[in-house]
């Protein structure tokens, strides 16, 4: 199941913050915040795949040639409404560049499923190689949305080696659905849980993200 397409972060940070989040007491505000501390850990990891190129910059003491993640790139920040909204602005703070293309999707609590309901992913039309993407929501739990998601990217000629997933906690089983779709799409989370229950909750999970993020 883990393979080396899933980083399963440990830090003893990330699990600090995550015990706090897994707490059914811990309130929304302390959840928000867990996460976003998280989000640093996960993304600093994922965005080892940017490229870099050589800049001269002056100190105030000399010329120095150092490096800097290559200009000339596109790096887009999707994330999935509504949880994987919280990953956002700590995104947004860690790569300015990049810009956010929010993807709209609710689950059919029925037939698990995705609805779509909003895509702000525009078509690619040059240079598809460019792009980095990183697609965020907190549960890969069925994985059904997240299939949805990246195969908006794949159609647009995006390379998967360029697509990347970033997580909370994934279930042994949307691990196997993205990957059996899309095996080269690599998977950033903090946890691996046991499983899916019958009602494709993550066991033990953190309950339903939306709901513990925005207090709803
Ligand atoms: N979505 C959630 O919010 N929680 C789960 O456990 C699974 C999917």
């Amino acid at each position: 199941m883990i393979t080396e397409k899933v980083t399963v972060n440990d830090n003893p940070v990330v699990l600090q913050n995550l015990t706090r989040i897994r707490d059914k007491n811990t309130g929304s505000q302390d959840v928000r915040t867990a996460i976003r501390q998280i989000t640093r850990f996960l993304l600093y990891e994922a965005a080892k795949n940017l490229p870099l190129v050589q800049k001269e910059v002056a100190t105030p003491l000399a010329k120095f040639k150092t490096q800097t993640i290559d200009p000339d790139i596109n790096i887009i920040i999707s994330p999935i409404l509504r949880a994987g909204l919280i990953f956002t602005d700590e995104a947004a703070d860690i790569l300015p560049q990049a810009c956010i293309r929010h993807i709209g999707m609710y689950r059919d609590e029925k037939t698990l499923t995705p609805v779509w309901y909003y895509n702000k992913v525009p078509a690619i039309t040059s240079n598809p190689e460019k792009h980095y993407v990183y697609i965020t929501d907190p549960m890969l739990a069925t994985g059904n949305s997240l299939v949805g998601a990246v195969k908006l990217y794949a159609e647009n000629e995006v390379p998967l080696s360029n697509i990347r997933v970033i997580c909370l906690i994934a279930a042994p089983e949307g691990i196997e659905n993205l990957h059996g779709r899309y095996p080269e799409v690599e998977i950033f989370t903090a946890a691996l849980d046991k499983g899916l229950d019958e009602n494709g909750y993550i066991l033990p999970g953190m309950g339903d993200a939306g709901d513990r993020i925005f207090n709803t």
